[in-house]
């Protein structure tokens, strides 16, 4: 435990960072909620969100990482101490690693459905199969406890794998092989929705807008995507900012990430819905525009089967660089806090997420109704741990804006930003007022009694949010 671990390389951070931003948020769920909100206006939102909200959030997340050189939970307890304030703080990064497992559980569970595709593409089973028997396929495979089990089984030993062997023969070699990778695959299946589809259709669906066709719940999805696809809120960029080298600067790497993300999201976008609208069928289809709408329309197209298992390559691919950094800031904080090795800490870090995995795994078959959770909440157990981080994540988010915003000195901010005053100004004021506001909205979307009442709960939660941040931070530098 000598000098701090720091990645090899200046750039690496930026490659880990866009490896864990990228993946089945650009991938699956961006497109499917574009789909289901009218295209342009809901991408129109999304990109405005990610340049007030996200960006400044990112810088701060990963100024956290890196004023600190440690995983969240320890960095958050070093920082509440060495800047005087409650230690109250200190639940940012519990709540950190928290989401970061409870996703990841499922996140394995999902990114093994495109396991099962890329086997049922390349097998040729699906070719030239009618759309009905492949919406029966998804549902055989949802219907089936041990198929999913075993993907998910597969997919979670793969990241714990590479995050295993370590931050720099593990992370950073795996991630220096998959990112150009996949970034080569995404334009094959975009050159092929290009000429296969119908791109024109795609691209009028993505790039013009009518804001009318957005409604309240589309922008606050928006917001949400947003948090999701920067890997915000969970530990997971403040884990890789631990490792960041202290001359790069941050504003232009949170800038690079958010643009790489965003045109990566867009390039997927055009590629699914070239192909999805060339097959003449809807953007809408919700969760399933990827495992149903898209094999349907590999099917039909003309090479479409290999195209289809290639793409599925790209999603396995995705997921897993975005999985491995759901497992650094838990596996970091056992080494630190326990001493473990770093195998054994990934070990029980991907065990405990096998485990809760189980309960995903069920709730589309044998827990699908009648359990506890419908009973209590009229959910299925994975639609109450999706709720729990849809929950935790714009909170942590909120947190990360506020504690970054109040507690840390103009000069410590100037420095790490490599910026100047006025864009510090900016940044401050994006951090300690507009991204709570927008957050606030996010989070208080996700308790549906609140939904009515919107304006006034978020008006209130930002009073007595402001209020106590503000006076958390007096009373303790007075103490100080
Ligand atoms: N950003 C990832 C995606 O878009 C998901 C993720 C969230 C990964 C949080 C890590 C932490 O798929």
């Amino acid at each position: 435990m000598s000098s701090p671990k720091i990645w090899t390389h200046k750039g690496t951070f930026l490659l880990a960072a866009v490896g864990s931003a990228v993946g089945l948020g650009n991938l699956w769920r961006f497109p499917y909620l574009t789909g289901e909100n009218g295209g342009g206006a809901f991408i129109l939102i999304y990109a405005l969100t990610i340049a007030v909200v996200g960006i400044p959030i990112l810088i701060a997340e990963s100024l956290l990482g890196r004023a600190s050189r440690k995983s969240p939970i320890m960095g958050m307890k070093y920082l509440t101490k060495s800047h005087g304030t409650s230690s109250n703080w200190q639940i940012i990064g519990w709540m950190g690693a928290a989401a970061a497992f409870i996703i990841l559980s499922f996140y394995s569970v999902i990114a093994g459905w495109a396991i099962h595709y890329t086997g049922l593409m390349f097998s040729g089973s699906l070719s030239g199969a009618s759309s009905e028997t492949i919406g029966a396929a998804f549902g055989d495979l949802l219907a089936s406890p041990g198929l999913l089990l075993l993907y998910h089984t597969l997919f979670i030993l793969a990241s714990g794998a590479i995050v295993g062997m370590g931050i720099h023969k593990g992370i950073e070699s795996g991630l220096r092989f998959m990112m150009p990778a996949l970034f080569f695959i995404l334009l094959i299946v975009l050159a092929y929705g290009i000429i296969a589809g119908d791109a024109v259709a795609a691209m009028k669906f993505l790039f013009t807008f009518n804001l009318s066709d957005l409604s309240l719940e589309g922008w606050l999805q928006a917001m949400g995507q947003s948090f999701f696809t920067l890997s915000l809120g969970m530990g997971a960029i403040m884990a890789y900012g631990a490792y960041m080298s202290s001359e790069a600067s941050l504003t232009r790497t949170a800038i690079s990430i958010a643009v790489v993300d965003t045109v990566i999201a867009l390039l997927a976008g055009i590629a699914i819905f070239a192909l999805v609208f060339g097959s003449g069928m809807e953007a809408g289809q919700g969760p399933g525009l990827m495992f149903v709408t898209l094999p349907i329309a590999f099917a039909d197209l003309p090479g479409g089967i290999l195209l289809g298992g290639i793409f599925f390559i790209l999603v396995i691919g995705a997921a897993l660089t975005s999985a491995i950094s759901l497992v650094e800031p838990v596996a970091a904080f056992l080494v630190e806090k326990y001493g473990l090795s770093r195998p054994t800490a990934v070990g029980i870090m991907i065990a405990g997420c096998w485990l809760l995995g189980l309960v995903t795994v069920f709730s589309f078959n044998i827990w699908s109704e009648g359990t506890i959770t419908h009973t209590l909440f009229n959910r299925s157990p994975f639609d109450v741990l999706e709720f729990v981080t849809n929950i935790l994540m714009p909170l942590g988010g909120l947190l990360i804006a506020l504690f970054a915003g109040w507690a840390l000195s103009r000069d410590e901010v100037i420095r790490e930003m490599a910026t100047n005053d006025q864009w510090f100004k900016v940044w401050q004021f994006l951090v300690r007022f507009i991204a709570p506001t927008a957050v606030a909205f996010v989070f208080l979307r996700t308790i549906p009694q609140v939904e009515g009442y919107l304006i006034p709960a978020v008006g209130s939660v930002l009073i007595i949010g402001a209020f106590t941040a503000g006076r958390t931070f007096m009373v303790n530098n007075k103490a100080n």
